[in-house]
């Protein structure tokens, strides 16, 4: 295989561990836990693996000899840059626990364990996929394991291939769905110990002990590159509003961390957009008057971030979608009905008709494509992909709609040409910075000595990340500790609490007190590429939302 130069030279890397990691390694108890909310109901759903304390990882003044241990890994969900360093860290961990130890991998996600495939990561094997991108080194896939059938199925080969430890590589659901199985295994003394590691681009799998989701810190900086590198176009040519929707399914924390590190124009938020309520004709409004006192300035040209999840946040949107989810569902007399009206026009004429009024007012007035996109792209579960709405193109067009009304008030004297852009597969694959990198090596090696200790139930935690990657404290977190009960298709479920933006937190006060600046001065940051090689302020800093969120 040809790999490209800094392929060749990033092989080189040896990640930075916490110094607790270095030598021999020993486990101390910390307090017993409690799950965040519904602790009655957690505890009974997880009778074996509910209130175990923190564990806090130290150095030992001697190694302890351990068993060979097989280990089985699966990677889960949408890809983040790092985890093949997950997986380094495992199979370097299990190693140094025991050099007979094995690491098996299940192929294309939870299903490669359900279905019985599988491979051995060897040591060469593994050599080729150290500090890159990607997950191809066993693949990933987004097959819930939520049945007893497949854990049992699961158990199966676990059991074929001698493996005693199963880690869950994956984002909010994956690791509650982890936690299921460690506690069904547990229950049936299935002799399989199970343990997360958090995972996701989208940063919305953190609390007081998971400080960050790997591949989040690399994902946003080739994102914010890809800003500056717009806003620097932007402002040598003036006559563009580019107008950029960020990826994140649900929470706006990849937005808020690049408008951050470049600090464009406009920057919505779904969540305060959610908390004030606000519809899409006062999002219009408020992106409108930015737009109008920059042409007033004779700035014809700008930058607005728009975060994936927006149109599920406002609240007539949400109304609608819901609706459409209910009116179009698989089977339903409604849903042939539509589909038997070729021409798109008559199809949503007939939409517009089963409606609620007010849900039809919203509906009929969408730009027709996006009137589409809501009822023609929907996902297995026959819901609206909102992913595929092209939100940045809907929100320009109104918002072009509505400059026009203001010429036509003489409340804007400007001109308005748009350009769109997605970014969300450019970065999800990235090669991982060094705080990745870094981050994912010691997320696999902490994993390698929970398996160890034979602890089951069980995440991952590697915290005090804004200090220098040797003074990183490293640690499991019981998994229950971070549940809730909350509604899952109509039933209420034991689910990790998914983090959105905090309105009070530092990182959104930060993006307040300074956007009114940021939106008619231009103020643009330029972050350029990540660095690997080079001063540590460059290559190893921490993401603006870690900084702010840990200054005391
Ligand atoms: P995970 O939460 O599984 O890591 O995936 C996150 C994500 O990248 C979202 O940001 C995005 O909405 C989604 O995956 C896209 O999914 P797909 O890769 O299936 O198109």
């Amino acid at each position: 295989m040809t790999i490209s130069a800094l392929q060749k030279a990033r092989a080189q890397y040896q990640p930075k561990l916490p110094k607790s990691l270095k030598g021999a390694v020993k486990i101390v108890d910390g307090a017993a836990t409690e799950s965040v909310a519904d602790q009655a109901e957690i505890k009974q759903l997880f009778p074996n693996t509910y209130g175990m304390p923190l564990l806090s990882l130290e150095g030992a003044s001697e190694a302890a000899n351990f068993p060979a241990v097989n280990v089985g890994v699966i990677l889960s969900g949408g890809q983040a840059p790092g985890g093949h360093n997950v997986i380094s860290g495992i199979f370097d961990g299990i190693k140094k626990l025991n050099p007979e130890s094995k690491l098996y991998g299940f192929l294309g996600g939870p299903g490669g364990l359900v279905d019985h495939k599988y491979m051995e990561i060897t040591a060469d094997y593994l050599e080729g996929f150290r500090n890159t991108g990607g997950f191809d080194i066993i693949g990933s896939g987004r097959t819930k394991l939520e049945e007893e059938a497949q854990f049992d199925k699961g158990l199966e080969i676990l059991k074929e291939l001698d493996i005693k430890a199963l880690v869950i590589i994956g984002g909010d659901d994956s690791n509650t769905n982890a936690c299921v199985l460690a506690e069904y295994y547990a229950a049936k003394n299935a002799g399989v110990q199970v343990v997360g590691c958090p995972k996701t681009i989208d940063g919305d799998l953190k609390n007081e002990m998971i400080e960050t989701s790997f591949g989040f810190d690399t994902a946003v900086k080739v994102y914010s590159e890809l800003i500056g590198n717009i806003q620097r176009d932007a402002n040598s040519a003036k006559k563009y509003w580019h107008f950029i929707k960020l990826m994140g399914r649900s929470a706006s924390h990849i937005g808020l961390e690049a408008a951050l590190q470049t600090q464009p124009n406009i920057t919505l938020i779904s969540e305060e957009v959610a908390e004030k309520k606000q519809t899409l004709g006062e999002i219009v409004d408020y992106m409108a008057a930015i737009i109008a006192k920059r042409a007033a300035n004779g700035e014809n040209f700008g930058v607005a971030l728009i975060p994936e999840g927006l149109v599920e946040f406002v609240p007539e949107m949400k109304a609608l979608i819901a609706e459409l989810n209910d009116l179009l569902a698989e089977g339903s007399e409604t849903e042939a009905k539509f589909k038997s009206f070729a021409d798109k026009a008559e199809g949503r004429a007939f939409v517009a008709g089963i409606l609620s009024a007010e849900s039809a007012k919203v509906y009929q007035s969408l730009p027709a494509v996006i009137a589409d996109q809501l009822t023609l792209d929907r996902d297995p579960h026959g819901n609206v992909q909102v992913s595929l709405i092209e939100t940045e193109k809907l929100l320009g067009e109104m918002v072009k709609t509505r400059l026009t009304e203001m010429k036509a008030a003489g409340e804007f004297k400007g001109k308005f040409g748009t350009q769109y852009h997605f970014f969300g597969y450019e970065g999800r694959c990235a090669a991982p910075s060094n705080f990745d990198a870094d981050y994912c090596y010691s997320l696999g090696f902490t994993a390698s000595v929970l398996i160890g200790a034979g602890k089951t139930g069980y995440m991952s935690s590697v915290r005090n990340t804004t200090a220098p990657a040797d003074e990183w404290i490293a640690g499991g977190v019981p998994v229950t500790m971070m549940m809730n009960m909350e509604k899952r298709h109509g039933h209420m479920k034991p689910v990790i609490q998914k983090a959105l933006v905090e309105l009070d937190g530092a990182p959104f006060k930060f993006l307040v007190s300074n956007r009114e600046k940021w939106a008619i001065e231009t103020s643009y940051l330029y972050p350029g590429p990540i660095q690997y090689w080079g001063p540590t302020e460059v290559c190893d800093r921490p993401t603006v939302t870690l900084q702010l969120e840990q200054t005391k």
